[in-house]
């Protein structure tokens, strides 16, 4: 039988082995990490319904047999996409992307190993990471994923309002948006006692329509409907003029990392309109 002072004895020594074996372990890696090439992953935010892309570059590599791409999800067991010797394996991919991801496999020998997901969901949303392997060595780096709805305004002349108004419409923002107005003539001003902004829900129970009414507007003014939510920024402009109407929209996504240069514009023009015989502004 071991006396007390044998045990202490032996299990001092086995906390000295464990010790020795994880800074032997720490070297270790310490000196793989000689082998580790750079991934640089972009934040980004997908709109509910509509395919995304989680983006993701590494150092290219001329050999395509010796690539490996693994994209993980916090939270999920199991893989979001593998991609390795020039193909897919989705033997290992959780069953809540399956038939719902893609590399882009001719881009990959350049270093492209952005993940396109189809019909992204609000559960989507989270952190993913995008785990490299090269002839070269290995990287990762995360990703933090964004999910919501938005959706560029569209502002016209409110016919049907007793009082000249406008009307700015959107059809799809989630989660429920802030709506504010500017004009241009009076800047700073603070609209919130003018307008009216209704929400209301769309058939699929998540995303809403977003309409706001601005009251007793006057001519040759430039006026914004801007909506914001934490993933996106829509701006909707519109001048009304004795000859004519101008429209101008804009949609931002709202990053956290904005100083990668991750802020897209899409959707940037000016419509002009012919003057129309019902309009209400004199
Ligand atoms: C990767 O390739 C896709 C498809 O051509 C492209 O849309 C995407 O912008 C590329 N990503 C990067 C980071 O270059
Ligand atoms: C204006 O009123 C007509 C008839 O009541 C209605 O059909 C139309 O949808 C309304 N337009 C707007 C922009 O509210
Ligand atoms: C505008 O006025 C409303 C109340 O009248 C106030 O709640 C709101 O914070 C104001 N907005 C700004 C941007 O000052
Ligand atoms: C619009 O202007 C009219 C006349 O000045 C005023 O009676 C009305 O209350 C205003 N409407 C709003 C919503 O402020
Ligand atoms: C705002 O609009 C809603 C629905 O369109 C209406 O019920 C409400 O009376 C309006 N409020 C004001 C202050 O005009
Ligand atoms: C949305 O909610 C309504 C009432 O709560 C329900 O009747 C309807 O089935 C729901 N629609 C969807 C697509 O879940
Ligand atoms: C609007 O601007 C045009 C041209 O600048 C001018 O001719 C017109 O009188 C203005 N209308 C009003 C109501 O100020």
């Amino acid at each position: 039988m071991a006396s007390p002072g044998q045990i202490i004895f032996w299990s001092i020594i086995s906390i000295i082995i464990i010790l020795a074996g994880a800074i032997a372990l720490i070297i270790g890696f310490g000196i793989s990490g000689r082998h580790s090439i750079t991934v640089t992953t972009l934040t980004s935010a997908g709109n509910i319904g509509e395919d995304g892309i989680l983006s993701c570059t590494f150092e290219p590599d001329i050999k395509l047999s010796d690539i490996v791409i693994q994209w993980l999800k916090e939270g999920v067991m199991g893989l979001v996409h593998e991609f390795r010797e020039g193909k897919d394996d989705l033997s290992d991919q959780d069953e809540m992307f399956r038939g719902r991801t893609a590399v882009f496999a001719d881009q990959v020998i350049g270093g492209n190993a952005s993940l396109r997901l189809k019909n992204v969901q609000l559960t989507d949303a989270g952190t993913y990471k995008c785990y490299i392997i090269t002839s070269k060595g290995k990287g990762n780096a995360n990703l933090e994923y964004k999910t919501g709805a938005f959706s560029i305004p569209e502002v016209n002349v409110d016919y049907n309002a007793s009082s000249e108004s406008l009307r700015c419409e959107a059809p799809r923002w989630f989660p429920q948006p802030t709506v504010v107005w500017a004009s241009q003539v009076d800047q700073g001003a603070n609209f919130s006692e003018v307008s009216n902004t209704s929400f209301e829900l769309n058939s699929e129970n998540v995303t809403m329509k977003v309409v706001s009414i601005l009251y007793n507007v006057t001519i040759n003014n430039t006026y914004s409907c801007m909506i914001e939510n934490n993933i996106a920024k829509a701006t909707g402009d519109i001048k009304v003029t004795d000859s004519e109407i101008k429209r101008r929209s804009h949609l931002q996504l709202l990053n956290s990392k904005a100083s990668l240069g991750v802020s897209s514009f899409f959707a940037i023009s000016w419509i002009l309109l012919p003057l129309s015989p019902y309009l209400m502004l004199k």
